[in-house]
């Protein structure tokens, strides 16, 4: 097991960022320890995606740091990867002109990497064809393939459940329960979360209405109040 000091991993601290008038994270702070999934849920608009965003170095907060290993850290997206992070994109993001293992290969990925994280995902048959060519839950798996590859130390997957069936999802939640990097994962799917973040953060507009582990979470009135707004 990895080390759990207070310093190490992805500390977010007091993050808000405005878009115009629109207050899309609200003061939002949150540890991720080494080796742990956290989840990151809220109903759509909460501010999950801008969160991510603001990790991969795609919005600048207005005010709020975040620290890696303690050190002040401020990635830039192209520079993701050198500081161990990867993540995937909400939907499917692949360039369609290139092969799927150019996709998994993109940046400074080795192509045995590429190869591995192909195998992992089950869809290295697939390697020469192009990501158009296949369903979308196959390209979904390219997504997690092409964050894969990067060897990530923390996986970020933004909804990756999204569009896949009950075998699908099995699969994926295998999937995040046997990597051996930290995951920070967005998601609706309930069960998935549930069944395998060791901890949950729920936004709301923006803002943390809760924190705590998968029970906790479910039996939190906030929360549930929160989604039934949210569906009226
Ligand atoms: N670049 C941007 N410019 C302006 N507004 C934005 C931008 N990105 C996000 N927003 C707004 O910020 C709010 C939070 O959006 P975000 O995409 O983070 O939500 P989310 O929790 O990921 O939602 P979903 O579950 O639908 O993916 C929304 O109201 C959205 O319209
Ligand atoms: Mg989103």
């Amino acid at each position: 097991m990895s080390t759990d000091s207070a310093e190490s991993g992805l500390s977010l601290h007091h993050i808000t960022v405005r878009f115009g008038g629109l207050l899309a994270l609200d003061d939002v702070s949150l540890r991720v320890p080494p080796g742990r999934v956290v989840g990151i849920i809220g109903p759509n608009g909460a501010g999950k995606t801008t969160l991510f965003n603001v990790v991969s170095g795609f919005v600048t907060p207005q005010s709020g740091a975040m620290t890696l290993d303690g050190k002040p850290f401020r990635a830039r997206p192209h520079q993701l990867i050198r500081h161990g992070l990867a993540r995937t994109l909400q939907g499917v993001g692949q360039f369609d002109g290139m092969t799927v293992l150019d996709n998994v290969q993109v940046g400074p990925r080795s192509e045995n990497d590429a190869w591995a994280a192909l195998e992992r995902c089950g869809i290295a048959e697939h390697a020469r064809q192009f990501p158009k060519t296949l369903p979308y839950a196959k390209r979904k798996r390219v997504e997690l393939a092409r964050a894969l590859a990067a060897r990530p130390r923390i996986l970020m997957l933004d909804e990756p459940a999204g569009g896949l069936d009950t075998d699908e999802i099995r699969w994926l939640a295998d999937l995040i329960r046997e990597s051996e990097c930290t995951v920070l994962l967005v998601e609706h799917h309930m069960e998935l979360v549930m069944s395998v973040c060791d901890e949950i953060l729920v936004l709301d507009f923006g803002k943390p209405i809760a924190l705590g582990a998968p029970a906790e979470i479910r039996s939190n009135d906030k929360v549930a109040e929160a989604y039934l707004g949210a569906a009226a």
